[in-house]
């Protein structure tokens, strides 16, 4: 059994990777509207990854026995002023879910809750790889400013990025 604390606190967190989705959704969306398909198709890449991590808390609790709670999902942002600043944005919002992700760890490192510990694990990796990947992503950005061909060919790039379904899913029984 969860604490109530750590049962409310991953509640949230189901809430927070989905709102992490639809940020990212709609940044897909706002990049295919200005034409640039290869920017929409790694935030959509980014929808589907959020999604999963949500699932993955949802699996948890259900498999500790706990009932899943989903919120209201607060809207987001519908309009960038360019994709750099999209990319600005994505690291400023990761920083904050690494923040949130360290809570829970202390939370179950509080509770003694081992098995909530192990599973975080997961998540404290990802979240480097998430930062990591927004940093690129702005470093990319920012070297083809004013530069249009450039940004043409950072959108091709983009394009090629693929959806693989997060590991813990992969393995779990359902
Ligand atoms: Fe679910 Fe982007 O962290």
């Amino acid at each position: 059994m969860l604490s109530e604390k750590l049962k409310n606190a991953i509640n949230e967190q189901i809430n927070a990777e989905l709102w992490s989705a639809y940020l990212y959704l709609s940044m897909s969306m706002d990049a295919e509207a200005k034409g640039y398909k290869g920017v929409a198709n790694w935030f959509f890449v980014q929808w589907q990854e959020e999604q999963d991590h949500a699932r993955i808390f949802m699996n948890y609790l259900n498999s500790r026995d706990e009932k899943v709670e989903l919120k209201p999902i607060k809207e987001v942002p519908v309009a960038w002023n360019s994709v750099l600043e999209m990319f600005q944005e994505t690291l400023k919002h990761e920083k904050v879910v690494t923040s949130l992700i360290n809570n829970l760890a202390a939370i179950a490192a509080e509770d003694r809750d081992f098995a909530s510990s192990n599973m975080l694990i997961w998540f404290i990796d990802e979240q480097i790889e998430e930062e990591e990947n927004a940093r690129d992503m702005i470093f990319a950005a920012e070297s083809v400013e004013g530069d249009k061909y450039g940004m043409y060919q950072l959108d091709k790039e983009l394009a090629a990025r693929t959806y693989t379904q997060a590991s813990p899913l992969a393995t779990s029984a359902e």
